[in-house]
């Protein structure tokens, strides 16, 4: 063992083990480096494990939690395309980082579901949306998975996941048929309708509560191209994209309500060292058509970017990656009415205004609609447990991400995004405008996402990890990510 003196008597157990041996990386090896600098963040991007374990099949992920759980000194942390910020969510100091990214292949197939002509797409959750893009567009077919493709498909469908197609068929979780799951002794299982229905329904929206997650099952329907891209306006005329943002999220003047085919993302953005202010949004419309009357009242308003377009996923998704900066994630969520966006950029320009931080921080603040049009789809595939229902109204998720290079500043800007969401909760509960859900993937190690699921779905996921992880593996040895409270 003399070689491994100096390797962490976890790593030491996963090392002796033959199947799991040539799959681990030690610090200052490539490799190891290479994972590092693949986190989107640097919070998680300088945390060091003590070793890493790139599996590539289920059966050996059973076997390294098989051997983890019987040592409960043993900490991990599971590691999909790293696009969760926060520190732990994906990597740990002086543990194992199970790095999932080789589980990545996307296969269809078509006689699995029902006779609706859709697909099944089988896929890895270590994949990127942009391989699962580049797969299904050559079949004509989509799912509704992350706009940005660098993006990793288990930990956006495992918290729910917004995508383009959201008012179409729901959150992305909603649209899966069936998880593959490791379990915290190491079983491997299916959880669909019919089979573990409770682990099922825990598993969309619970995150990485409940097991480690080795292929997502998803309905994959036709789809051609769609019409996307920025539209900026001038910051003088915010007031009048706000109101015809809340417009389009109401589904106002129309019949049948908010348009299903729509889905944008309006941004505000501060730079604090330029003091310059800015709104644009990301318009995309899921079917070909040149100008959606849903956008009209956006069109009127004099634009100085208009990059609309007609493209396919696996094009408009390959966003230009930046490079790996300190950012924060913080999340509302709140009633889609009149004046609500004024209401919340004029405490943003009042407690963000006043900031001057050296090195500067540049506030980004999407406003992305979360109408009852997606909400519905909830309940009718097994259900979820994220607690968001139709009765709630038509809402605005909001996700408040600041990041900054200078890493001296990282508490005030922690503390000044927490005071921007404490006042924006203070001033609009008042009028009754805020709700209770917490979106997890856009949440703050300081809020409780899985708290505001509501105390039945709360206890929905209890009792599934009582049932599926009765040691609690999940709860006790993976020091990150959100906790059921
Ligand atoms: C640039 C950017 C764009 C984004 N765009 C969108 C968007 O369009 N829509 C949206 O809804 N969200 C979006 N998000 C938020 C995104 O959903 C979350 O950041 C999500 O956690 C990323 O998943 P990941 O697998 O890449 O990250 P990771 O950091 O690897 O994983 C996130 C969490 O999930 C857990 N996890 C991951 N895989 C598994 C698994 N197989 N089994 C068990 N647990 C697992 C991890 O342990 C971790 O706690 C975006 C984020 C960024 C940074
Ligand atoms: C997607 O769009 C790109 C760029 O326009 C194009 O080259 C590619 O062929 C398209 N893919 C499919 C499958 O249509
Ligand atoms: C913010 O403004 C400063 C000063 O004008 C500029 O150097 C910097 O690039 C800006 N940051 C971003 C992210 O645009
Ligand atoms: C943006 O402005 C240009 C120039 O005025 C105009 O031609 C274009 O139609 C506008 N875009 C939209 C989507 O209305
Ligand atoms: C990460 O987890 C460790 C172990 O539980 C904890 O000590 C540390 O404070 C966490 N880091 C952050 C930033 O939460």
């Amino acid at each position: 063992m003399s070689t491994f003196s100096a390797v962490s008597s976890c790593c030491a157990l996963l090392l002796a083990a033959p199947s799991l041996s040539p799959l681990l990386s030690l610090p200052s090896t490539p490799a190891y480096a290479a994972t590092l600098a693949s986190y989107w963040s640097l919070q998680q991007g300088t945390q060091h494990p003590s070793c890493i374990l790139t599996p590539s099949t289920p059966s050996q992920i059973s076997t390294a939690l098989t051997i983890l759980s019987s040592h409960p000194t043993c900490h991990f942390a599971l590691k999909g395309q790293a696009h969760a910020p926060a520190a732990n969510f994906s990597n740990i100091d002086n543990g194992v980082t199970i790095d999932l990214t080789h589980l990545d292949t996307t296969t269809v197939s078509y006689d699995t579901y029902d006779t609706t002509g859709d697909a099944i797409a089988r896929i890895g959750p270590g994949a990127t949306w942009l391989s699962v893009y580049r797969t299904l567009d050559a079949h004509g077919l989509a799912v509704a998975g992350g706009r940005n493709g660098a993006v990793g498909v288990g930990g956006l469908v495992l918290g729910g996941g917004i995508s383009y197609f959201a008012p179409r068929v729901g959150w992305a979780c909603d649209t899966v048929s069936a998880f593959e799951v490791v379990l915290g002794d190491g079983k491997m299982v299916r959880a669909s309708r019919s089979e573990h229905p409770d682990l099922f329904r825990a598993l969309k929206g619970g995150a990485g509560n409940l097991g480690a997650v080795t292929g997502v099952e998803m309905r994959a329907f036709k789809q051609g191209d769609i019409l996307a891209g920025a539209l900026v306006q001038e910051w003088s005329d915010r007031e009048k994209v706000f109101s015809a943002v809340e417009g389009i999220a109401t589904g106002k003047g129309r019949e049948d309500g908010y348009d299903e085919f729509a889905s944008l993302v309006m941004a505000v953005t501060f730079n604090s060292s330029s003091k310059v202010w800015s709104v644009s949004e990301t318009l995309a419309y899921t079917k070909e058509v040149e100008r959606p009357a849903v956008y009209e009242g956006l069109f009127e308003i004099k634009n100085v970017t208009d990059q609309l377009h007609f493209t396919n996923l696996s094009t408009f998704s390959a966003e230009k990656a930046l490079p790996q900066l300190d950012w924060i994630f913080y999340t509302g969520t709140y009633a889609a009415k009149e004046g609500v966006l004024k209401a919340i950029v004029d405490i943003a320009q009042d407690v963000l205004g006043g900031f001057e931080p050296e090195g500067g921080v540049f506030w980004a603040m999407a406003f992305e609609p979360l109408p009852t049009k997606i909400t519905q789809w909830g309940d009718r595939n097994g259900g979820n447990v994220l607690g968001t229902e139709p009765t709630d109204g038509d809402a605005f998720v909001v996700l408040v991400s600041p990041f900054w290079t200078n890493s001296a500043i990282s508490s005030d800007v922690h503390a000044t995004a927490s005071k921007f969401v404490g006042e924006v909760d203070a001033q609009l509960g008042k009028k009754g405008l805020v709700h209770k859900f917490q979106y997890a993937n856009y949440a703050d190690p300081s809020q409780d996402p899985i708290g505001s699921y509501g105390a039945t779905n709360v206890k929905r996921l209890r009792d599934a990890s009582k049932k599926y992880d009765p040691k609690g593996l999940f709860q006790k040895q993976v020091p990150g990510g959100f906790k059921l409270p």
